[in-house]
């Protein structure tokens, strides 16, 4: 039932405090303030952790490199699934390998974790049906309790998932003894924050419409972002190609002058997403390279973002201002509207592209 919703997509785009809610409460502890770590998932006894999965998921996955990264100090390899499958991956034994997949169907994804099983690594499934083969097949199954996803390109579920290993990362720093108790907390009080801030981030629906009506005629769009922006720039450009059918593309800002820049012509839209965080004044002047070139701006910020590029961009979104935990999600919510809204200017079919499956079981 899409209730007052015109489409599943939007109704799954404004579900998103309470389904972030549901996955926070089923990793935090609330009193506490600390991650109650699922039965099974030892981070103090591995040393690499490979994260593989397909679409949406697999960007998810990319964002929790940065995060199990920078917070654990835990070595992340993050794979497509269908190259990892036929790749023969060289897979050290203390590995755990985390399949991340909303239907927990897929078939290039199950392979991998067949595969890793093989050959006796740990494995865990991060799935939303916790009835699917992945979640039955994996040693440990993690649930992202999005609730039935049902629009075809996914949003809430690449919300939850990017959370649930949000929190893992803070669990595995602390049991890896990379961070203290106290630390540990602060990054779980900032995380309960999360669903408010994205009631403020959907309160950015309108003004993301208006953006979206000047996206109509585009041939191409460019989506640009660093560090964990990076997975949020190729989420969006997979959004908006997969509902509305315009060509666009996600890119490391920092790569643009290694080819695609050729690309840039006048009034070429390209999407900035850059909250102020330690790479904003290096996105910054990539934004300043393309605008050089006759781009047309569209920048997806947050306050002090957008105080410090006033100026530089006509067109700036003012998202909630986040933590490093909590920005990747806020700015993936602008994305999705972003999408969102094209799509339904052009009338496209939002919740059933064309030739697209929701679930993709075979390969
Ligand atoms: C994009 C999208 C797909 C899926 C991909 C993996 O919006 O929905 O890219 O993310 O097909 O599906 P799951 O997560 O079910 O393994």
């Amino acid at each position: 039932d899409k209730g007052q919703y015109p489409h599943y997509m939007l109704k799954e785009i404004h579900e998103q405090p309470e389904t972030l809610s549901r996955t926070l409460s089923h990793y935090l502890d609330p009193i506490e303030m600390r991650v109650d770590m699922p039965d099974g998932l030892d981070f103090a006894a591995i040393d690499r952790v490979i994260i593989v999965a397909c679409g949406t998921a697999y960007y998810a996955g990319m964002v929790a490199k940065y995060m199990f990264e920078q917070i654990a100090g835990l070595a992340v390899d993050i794979d497509i699934a269908s190259e990892f499958r036929y790749r023969d991956p060289v897979l050290s034994p203390k590995s755990l390998m985390i399949v991340v997949s909303q239907s927990g169907e897929t078939a290039d994804t199950l392979a991998a974790l067949r595969y890793a099983k093989s050959f006796n690594l740990k494995t865990a499934a991060l799935v939303n049906v916790m009835t699917s083969t992945m979640a039955r097949e994996a040693d440990i199954a993690l649930p992202i309790k999005a609730g039935p996803e049902i629009g075809v390109a996914s949003t809430k579920a690449f919300t939850s998932q990017t959370c649930a290993l949000a929190t893992l990362a803070v669990g595995a720093a602390f049991a890896r003894g990379h961070i203290d108790a106290d630390t540990a907390a602060a990054h779980c009080r900032d995380l309960a924050t999360l669903p408010q801030r994205v009631v403020e981030a959907l309160l950015c629906s309108d003004d993301i419409a208006q953006v979206a009506a000047t996206l109509i005629d585009a041939k191409s769009i460019f989506f640009l972002g660093r560090g964990p922006m990076v997975p949020i720039a190729l989420e969006g450009a997979l959004k908006l190609k997969e509902i509305s059918y315009i060509h666009a593309e996600g890119y490391a800002a920092g790569e643009l002058k290694h080819g695609p820049i050729a690309l840039i012509e006048t009034g070429t839209p390209v999407i900035i997403i850059a909250p102020d965080d330690a790479l904003f004044e290096k996105t910054v002047s990539n934004l300043q390279e393309v605008a050089a070139r006759g781009a047309r701006i569209i920048l997806l910020t947050d306050a002090k973002g957008a105080d410090a590029a006033k100026g530089l961009s006509k067109t700036i979104v003012t998202l909630p201002t986040a933590t490093p935990l909590c920005a990747p999600i806020i700015q993936a919510i602008g994305q999705q509207l972003l999408a969102y809204h094209t799509a339904v200017t052009l009338g496209t079919d939002v919740d059933q592209p064309r030739n697209l499956a929701k679930s993709v079981t075979v390969e």
